[in-house]
């Protein structure tokens, strides 16, 4: 990169990226969180993001994490190339390092959603601009941040309390254990055997001193949690091994409906990152029910968001 756009993007520093949040410490996701309930509030003065273009990269479909990412760059007053792999020369071949090496000449952060997780650790290693998670078949930490910030909206501070999964050990699972370790709240999964999460990344959270309980049996995750979250049965990345009515079978009694809701505390909220698909992982009754907060979770993803990126762009 020549002396000039070394210092336009701010020097050698390395990048602030937002991979995984077993990369951050907690006080740094912390600030991310107050940054985007700031902004939630209106108190980020001007438009911090005036002059800086992110790339917004989807290899998947996406609704609330394209227009969420989009719309706050916006007003932020940041501006946005928003790309599909397939058609980028990312889908057919040309490499991530390549590409990243390429792109940091152009945009000051791009954003990554990808089926494989690989893809984003290889872009962020050679881009000198941050990399963000906007999805890998093994992680989701942005939908984690404003699934953190609409817990704490709804029932204070997330530390020390119980929060339930029950379905697939999905990324999103995946994510939670992560967040159990760097937020300080019980997780309490339950998932058939054969989905379970991976044991190595339970290792990894027991060994930061996060409580992670598995079970197999949903009615004793779900007892007395503040919190129950499901995800769909079939994530995109398993869309392609044809075993989704195997995992229909294996995920039914999973399903968060009424009678399952009821084991939960009496004030418990509910939480999916979505999109849902209503009679299966979740029941109409629940999910339009009084417990329901996904579509406040929904929404948070956008301020959450703008803490992120004020953090990664060194903003705020
Ligand atoms: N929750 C979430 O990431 O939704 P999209 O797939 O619509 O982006
Ligand atoms: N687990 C889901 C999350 C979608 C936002 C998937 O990966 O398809």
């Amino acid at each position: 990169m020549s002396a000039m756009l070394k210092s336009v993007r701010g020097g050698d520093a390395p990048p602030r990226h937002f991979l995984e949040l077993m990369d951050l410490e907690p006080a740094v996701l912390r600030r991310m969180l107050d940054l985007g309930a700031r902004a939630k509030r209106g108190e980020i003065a001007g438009k911090p993001l005036a002059g800086k273009t992110i790339a917004l990269i989807f290899e998947k479909p996406s609704t609330r994490t394209r227009v969420s990412f989009e719309v706050g760059i916006r007003q932020l007053g940041g501006d946005v190339v928003v790309l599909s792999s397939k058609d980028m020369q990312l889908g057919r071949g040309e490499t991530p390092a390549d590409t990243a090496k390429v792109l940091s000449r152009y945009v000051d952060a791009i954003m990554l959603r990808t089926d494989n997780v690989q893809k984003i650790r290889e872009l962020a290693e050679h881009a000198t601009v941050p990399v963000i998670n906007g999805l890998t078949d093994v992680s989701h930490p942005c939908q984690l941040m404003a699934d953190i910030m609409t817990f704490e909206e709804h029932l204070g501070p997330i530390a020390g309390q119980i929060v339930a999964w029950t379905g697939d050990g999905n990324n999103v699972a995946q994510s939670f254990i992560q967040a159990a370790a760097r937020f300080g709240f019980t997780l309490r999964l339950a998932t058939p055997p054969e989905l379970a999460p991976p044991a190595e990344l339970i290792a990894w959270a027991r060994a930061q001193g996060a409580k992670v309980e598995l079970t197999h049996d949903p009615v004793a995750a779900v007892r007395d949690a503040r919190c129950v979250v499901t995800d769909t049965w079939v994530s995109m990345s398993d869309e392609r091994d044809g075993r989704a009515e195997s995992r229909h079978n294996l995920l039914a009694p999973y399903q968060l409906n009424a009678a399952l809701l009821k084991q939960a505390a009496p004030d418990a909220i509910v939480m999916h990152c979505l999109p849902a698909h209503r009679g299966e992982e979740i029941t109409d009754e629940v999910m339009d029910g009084p417990q329901s907060v996904v579509f406040d979770e929904a929404e948070n993803r956008l301020h959450a968001q703008k803490g992120v990126l004020l953090w990664a762009l060194g903003l705020a």
